[in-house]
């Protein structure tokens, strides 16, 4: 409890405070995380079919996987924990931003106003080949898709997830708004197992520029030792019970 204290009163008095999410921030909603038990598909890690080498080989399997996911995520609603970070995010009296790691869009569905998107999101589709009308991710949130491999409109090609797969970059702008975002007074990392580089660095990026940081994980992180304060508990339970902290002031 003494904990929470600590983190509300930080968060009172920030005007600038960035939070960076993770899978765990999803769980209570029934996504599955990355590197826990649920992360398997069949028997594929993500790591085997979320990069552009598996799409290449196979991608109706990458789609039928994709296809899986989305229609996980169609059936899953915000939790708790969405929900107050959303309303942080609309407070007119500071700066609340939101990072996160995520392709849900949990975070959009809850109403975040402030949302840094840096893995893109499984409700978007661009050109797998990159033609220059189609290299610009569209929406198309249809489940089941109607095509096991969608095409581009522009140049006919395979269309592909526009999220960020392993071993391409993220969006140079995307990753410059969330450095921005490290400055601020108050850095919070939120179920994360904060192993995947860039997002990883930014926690140690906002400490060295002055930052309060702080992280609630069920789970002990690298990230832990670096933070000032770490919370151990559900991110669905932790958030809301310094909501309330915050309100009764
Ligand atoms: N509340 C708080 N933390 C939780 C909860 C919960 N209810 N449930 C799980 N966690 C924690 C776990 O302890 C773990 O540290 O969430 C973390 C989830 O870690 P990962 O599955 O590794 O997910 P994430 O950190 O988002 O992965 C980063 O890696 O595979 C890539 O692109 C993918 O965006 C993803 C990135």
């Amino acid at each position: 409890m003494e904990q929470l204290r600590a983190l509300a009163s930080r968060i009172r008095t920030a005007r600038t405070v960035t939070v960076m999410t993770g899978a765990g921030v999803s769980a209570a909603s029934g996504v599955p995380t990355f590197r826990g038990p649920e992360g398997l598909w069949r028997s594929f890690r993500p790591e085997d079919l979320a990069t552009p080498e598996a799409f290449e080989r196979d991608p109706a399997l990458v789609w039928e996987w994709y296809g899986w996911r989305r229609a996980k995520v169609a059936s899953c609603r915000p939790n708790a924990a969405h929900d107050v970070l959303a309303r942080w995010s609309r407070d007119d009296l500071k700066q609340v931003r939101i990072v996160t790691q995520n392709v849900d869009d949990l975070h959009l569905r809850a109403g975040t106003r402030e949302l840094i998107r840096l893995h893109g999101s499984l409700w978007e589709v661009k050109c797998f080949n990159g033609c220059a009308v189609g290299a610009r991710a569209w929406r198309d949130d249809r489940v089941p898709l109607p095509h096991p491999v969608p095409r581009c409109p522009h140049c006919g090609g395979p269309a592909r997830p526009a999220v960020v797969w392993f071993g391409e970059s993220l969006d140079e702008s995307d990753v410059d708004r969330a450095s921005d975002a490290a400055s601020c007074e108050l850095f919070l990392t939120v179920g994360t197992s904060a192993v995947v580089y860039p997002a990883a660095g930014f926690v140690r990026l906002a400490r060295s520029r002055g930052a309060f940081t702080a992280e609630i994980n069920l789970e002990p992180t690298p990230a832990s030792s670096q933070v000032s304060l770490s919370i151990l508990g559900a991110a669905e339970e932790v958030l809301p019970a310094i909501d309330q902290l915050l309100a009764s002031v």
